[in-house]
């Protein structure tokens, strides 16, 4: 038998090393591990019904205002599910980037589990605009045709973009003006929030957001995401449309109170803010090597840099990331909360090394 006192006996891998792969490499900050240890111990009722998760209620009002409802889910693919089928009729669509998460990076799952058919625009910066949704927004009454009745925006975007909080209210006048209901996909919205300077419903609520999918796996959590109504007139029955795509959990309090974790306090801007400034701190430590190009504005944690395909081969032996482009040889460098400068330091100086051989 393994003898778990013994930290050894347990750990497979070495806590020191950090890559720049995803946010979602890291692990579990402190103080929400300790929360979760402090939820830990007694009975609460299930599936929502705890302390926890009704506390979470008053930490979500606080942020999105007095009407927001907070639907603890177990991931962000699930997060987008439910919310996307909460604003659309069977034969409903939605407009989203070509570049959207939604799109390209769930498997399917909108169009599989939810029915739903995903309208897509292509985008220079992963960001929709008025006249972009227009090119999608088109055929209402023929029966032919998905009707357009929903646009999702990501917040920061996939391609480390942000929208300013006018951008969105142009985008959601638009739509609305077109009986189109707007979903965010707030996987990073800390991000966002940490970047802008704003508070979260600055860029939400306030602008005409009507559900939110708020992340917290990549800042800082063991998982979990929440889905927040921000408009209970216009977006209902979350709650059943959460158990039918099984994204109930029966033991939500230990969702619920990684949240307080994060959002009770500074803690999101903290972790947040943390993963920007070091996705800052390498763009300016390596956009004067010659030969590489950053090929998009740092906003959030994301840096996209295009080098020399052999380059990146022989970096991504010492450090973890992804091409972004196998097409262009675009790759994708992600900061996370608990990238130290020291991390950022060593891999921009492996980058220069590595270009001086190339
Ligand atoms: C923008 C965005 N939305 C949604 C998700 C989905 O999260 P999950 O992997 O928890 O399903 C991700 C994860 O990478 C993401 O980057």
């Amino acid at each position: 038998m393994t003898d778990l006192s013994r930290t050894d006996a347990v750990r497979r891998h070495d806590p020191a090393v950090r890559g720049f792969a995803s946010d979602n490499y890291a692990g579990v900050h402190p103080e929400v591990l300790a929360a979760i240890a402090l939820a830990n111990g007694g009975h609460q009722v299930a599936y929502g019904e705890d302390d926890y998760t009704a506390h979470l209620q008053d930490v979500f009002r606080r942020h999105f205002g007095d009407q927001a409802e907070a639907y603890p889910v177990f991931n962000g693919t699930g997060a987008n599910v439910v919310a996307l089928q909460a604003l659309l009729p069977r034969w409903g669509a939605v407009v989203c980037a070509e570049s959207a998460h939604i799109h390209v990076d769930e498997g399917g799952a909108p169009e599989k589990m939810g029915g739903i058919k995903l309208l897509t625009v292509p985008t220079p910066d992963g960001k929709l605009t008025p006249e972009l949704l227009d090119q999608q927004a088109w055929g209402y009454g023929d029966e032919h045709r998905a009707q357009p009745l929903a646009v999702s925006i990501t917040q920061s975007t996939e391609l480390g973009t942000l929208y300013t909080a006018d951008e969105i209210r142009a985008i959601t006048e638009h739509a609305h003006e077109l009986g189109m209901l707007v979903h965010v996909d707030g996987s990073r919205l800390a991000n966002a929030a940490a970047s802008l300077g704003q508070p979260l419903r600055a860029f939400t609520t306030d602008v005409g957001v009507d559900v939110l999918s708020f992340g917290g796996t990549k800042n800082g959590l063991l998982f979990g995401e929440v889905v927040v109504v921000l408009n209970p007139e216009r977006v209902r029955n979350i709650k059943y449309l959460r158990k039918t795509s099984m994204q109930l959990a029966s033991k939500m309090r230990f969702v619920s109170v990684q949240f307080e974790a994060l959002l009770s306090g500074d803690l999101y801007l903290r972790n947040a803010g943390h993963a920007n400034a070091m996705a800052s701190r390498l763009e300016a430590a390596v956009r004067d090597i010659d030969g590489v190009e950053i090929v998009r504005p740092v906003q959030a944690n994301a840096v996209f840099a295009i080098l020399p395909r052999e380059v990146s081969e022989r970096l991504q032996k010492r450090y973890r990331f992804y091409f972004w482009n196998e097409h262009t040889g675009e790759v994708r460098w992600m900061c996370s909360f608990d990238t130290t400068e020291a991390d950022i330091d060593a891999f921009a100086a492996a980058i220069a090394e590595e270009m001086g051989r190339a």
